[in-house]
């Protein structure tokens, strides 16, 4: 297979993440003998810097010609003061915008060696293995806004077509899993999820295979904490999606490890940790690339097809904590940390 990357490494610790990833992507093509062609392109406040924009046009040219994109992270203190239109995040959600990435994929997964650093009881967190579905370019945050000193509204609005097409995705999700789908509204109050669970419902004929069942969101809140084994696919708006993710994200105890991807229905796709650029740690070498390695799996398995080679990079990335190989933020008490670069070597090593 042959497939073009652009890969926008961005801010902070994103180069040194991404130079990570990359290492194990062409590990992966010449051992299952696939040519990855990469282009470099300039997002967040390197874009900035470069051109005054934190989405050039020379940047959505180049995404335009390749078949699925790598981003590290933008931003840092150096942008913080800048105007809107110039800071670093306003990069970020014009490319979402501009190649209409409407799914955004959060999977959580426990690793057994990491879950000393998760706030849950092991027997909680120890079989987690879910995947967050989120609608990502509709709803309240992209709705009218209204404010005067003594009212303020924000219009949350769903067309079916959006729920469809963020609801096909997720069933189409669970099939690729373990074939469970739980949906989450708060259709009691909203109208906007009565829709939602009517879409759901109707979808559900198309997908006999699929197990489903509509759950609301504050009480999803709270399973995610009690129960969270009990989640395959969970399918949400994207306000709910927000906050649930990022609840989501700390039941397995690290930031470092957690990939996402946002993708549309012809398998086009951005594919980047959830964390940040860390500019505190950045250029130390100390950034722990799993984040982005596997962000890189998922590019496979969702934009290529490439589901054996996907499951590789996870398996080796697992197999590297198992042996007791760890960076610095992962690292227990008195145990020697890799490198970025070291443990990046583990990890091409066991491929
Ligand atoms: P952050 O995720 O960058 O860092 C939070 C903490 O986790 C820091 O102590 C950092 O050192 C640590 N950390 C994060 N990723 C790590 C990794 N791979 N290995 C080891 N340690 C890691 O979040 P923070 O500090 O709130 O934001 C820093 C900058 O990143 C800000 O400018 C923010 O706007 C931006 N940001 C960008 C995102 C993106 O590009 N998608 C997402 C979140 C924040
Ligand atoms: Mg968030």
């Amino acid at each position: 297979m042959e497939k073009k990357i652009t890969v926008l490494p961005g801010d902070g610790i994103g180069p040194e993440v991404v130079a990570s990833a990359v290492r194990v992507l062409q590990a992966i093509g010449k051992r299952y003998n696939h040519k990855f062609h990469l282009s470099y392109a300039v997002i967040g406040g390197t874009a900035i810097d470069e051109f005054n924009n934190p989405l050039p046009d020379e940047t959505i040219a180049i995404c335009k010609e390749s078949d699925a994109i790598l981003l590290g992270a933008v931003g840092g203190p150096k942008w913080d003061n800048n105007p809107p239109e110039l800071r670093p995040e306003k990069g970020l959600l014009k490319i979402r915008k501009t190649f209409d990435l409407f799914a955004n994929l959060r999977p959580v997964k426990a690793f057994p060696s990491l879950l000393g650093a998760s706030p849950l009881k092991r027997e909680v967190a120890e079989n987690v293995d879910l995947m967050i579905v989120r609608e990502l370019t509709g709803g309240i945050y992209f709705g009218e806004k209204h404010r005067t000193d003594n009212e303020a509204s924000d219009l949350n609005i769903y067309t079916r077509k959006e729920i469809e097409r963020i609801v096909d995705n997720a069933f189409e999700m669970a099939r690729l899993r373990k074939g469970r789908l739980c949906s989450v509204d708060k259709a009691n109050v909203l109208e906007t999820s009565r829709l939602w669970r009517q879409v759901v419902e109707e979808k559900k004929e198309q997908y006999p295979d699929v197990k489903v069942e509509h759950n609301l969101v504050d009480s999803v809140a709270m399973k995610l904490i009690t129960n969270p084994e009990h989640f395959d696919v969970v399918v949400t708006d994207n306000m709910f999606g927000d906050i649930l993710s990022d609840e989501a994200s700390v039941i397995t105890g690290s930031l470092g490890v957690l990939p996402s991807a946002s993708i549309r229905g012809d398998h086009f796709g951005l594919y980047e940790p959830i964390h940040g650029s860390a500019p505190d740690i950045a250029g130390q070498g100390k950034a722990n690339p799993a984040a982005t390695i596997l962000s890189v799996a998922m590019m496979l398995r969702y934009s290529f097809g490439l589901k054996e080679e996907a499951t590789e990079i996870e398996r080796a990335v697992s197999a590297v904590f198992n042996d007791g190989y760890f960076t610095a933020d992962l690292a227990k008490d008195g145990s020697r940390s890799l490198s970025t670069n070291e443990w990046t070597d583990r990890v091409i090593i066991e491929i």
